[in-house]
């Protein structure tokens, strides 16, 4: 049997048409994986000292198999969570190698960089080490990485996302079950345009985690009366009326937002169907304006894009994308109209805020490859 030592895998960022902060609470979301990447070089080495190189973050370090505990440094727990995850808590056999990586995914800038450097190196170290780990277990094993050692209690939307993303094809996926379908992503004559505002979200602050445990105190409080919702998203937002005056304002407005966008996201899957753009462009803008008045994870670099889009008809959708405090807005624009907007958006951008706006053009690409560039 000839034994693989030397891998290049590529593994994408995603993105996500609409279903936001729902994951999390049992909903479902429209996301798709993307043509940028992050590109990881493994090579099998002898001994037990690992070798950890980015040019992105430009940093290096070494680690020890037999040695893996929690770093001081953010950006090292990444590979040294995956390590403990498959050595520590799966008391699974992973051979020393060097590790090269390089990206054209911006950080922090909600396009899931953490997820896809996550998943890209489990799915690398699975198929050098031949550690069988099926799909279902390496989003579980990103997902724990994150919760435990990154310290974002987040939902499995992003690792779902660039393990099975398809070119061309949206995943309606089901987050309680991981039931999923692929939907076409031709919007011709419009095109997938994301605007990053430039202002660096870190989720891992307690921004994030507060929202997940807003929406847990809501189903929580529902359910000392119902006794029989699993999610947040299951209940019925006449139901969650009759708790209008017993539950904290905020935590209304929570809820609230939630019941409705899993429905936008519903809806959205049937409009794309069925080619009507326009009306799925108007659930992009009510998603928006959800995300900053009930849920409130925008900012006010995001709503400055989203809002300038509304003068514009050929601009037929705008809003926040990822977890939010900063980060990228997805946008549906015509393509004859595409140059002539991104001047007027990076101008006024510039001119309002005096940073300049950084226009991220997508396709739509397959999640997770792996290229073997050796065999013994
Ligand atoms: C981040 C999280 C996801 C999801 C989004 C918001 O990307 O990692 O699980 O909750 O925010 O939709």
């Amino acid at each position: 049997m000839k034994i693989k030592n030397n891998i290049t895998v590529e593994s994408p960022g995603r993105i996500n048409l609409i279903g936001e902060h729902i994951d999390y609470n049992g909903g479902f979301v429209l996301p798709a994986s993307i043509d940028k990447k992050i590109t990881i070089k493994l090579n099998i080495i002898p001994g037990d000292i690992c070798f950890i190189e980015s040019r992105t973050v430009k940093k290096n370090f070494k680690l020890n198999l037999k040695k893996i505990s929690k770093s001081k440094i953010q950006w090292e727990n990444y590979i040294l969570g995956v390590l403990h995850k498959l050595i520590i808590s799966k008391k699974l056999k992973v051979k020393a190698f060097n590790c090269k990586i390089e990206s054209n995914l911006p950080i922090g800038a909600g396009i899931s960089s953490s997820s896809s450097l996550l998943c890209g190196l489990i799915i690398g170290l699975n198929n050098l080490n031949d550690l069988k780990l099926s799909s279902d277990e390496i989003i579980d094993i990103v997902s724990d990485v994150e919760h435990t050692f990154i310290g974002l209690k987040g939902g499995i939307m992003d690792q779902f996302t660039i393990v099975h993303g398809k070119k061309n094809k949206l995943i309606l996926l089901n987050c309680q079950n991981r039931n999923f379908k692929y939907i076409s992503s031709n919007f011709s004559p419009y095109k997938i345009v994301l605007l990053n505002t430039k202002v660096e979200h870190n989720l891992a602050d307690s921004s994030y985690n507060n929202r997940v445990e807003e929406c847990n105190e809501a189903l929580k409080i529902i359910n000392k009366k119902y006794k029989k919702y699993n999610y947040l998203v299951d209940v019925e937002e006449k139901i969650l009326n009759e708790f209008k005056n017993t539950l904290k304002e905020k935590i209304y407005k929570r809820a609230l937002f939630v019941i409705q966008e899993n429905k936008r996201t519903l809806d959205s899957a049937n409009k794309i169907s069925e080619l009507k753009f326009k009306e799925f462009g108007e659930l992009m803008y009510r998603s928006h304006f959800g995300l900053k008045n009930l849920y409130e994870v925008s900012c006010e670099e995001l709503d400055f894009i989203v809002d300038f889009t509304l003068d514009y008809k050929k601009v037929i959708g705008s809003r926040m994308m990822g977890g939010g405090f900063g980060g990228c807005t997805i946008n549906l624009i015509k393509e004859n109209f595409l140059d002539d907007f991104i001047k007027l958006i990076s101008h006024a951008y510039l001119k309002k805020f005096n940073i300049e706006l950084n226009v991220i053009h997508v396709n739509i690409a397959n999640g997770v490859t792996i290229k073997i560039n050796n065999e013994l």
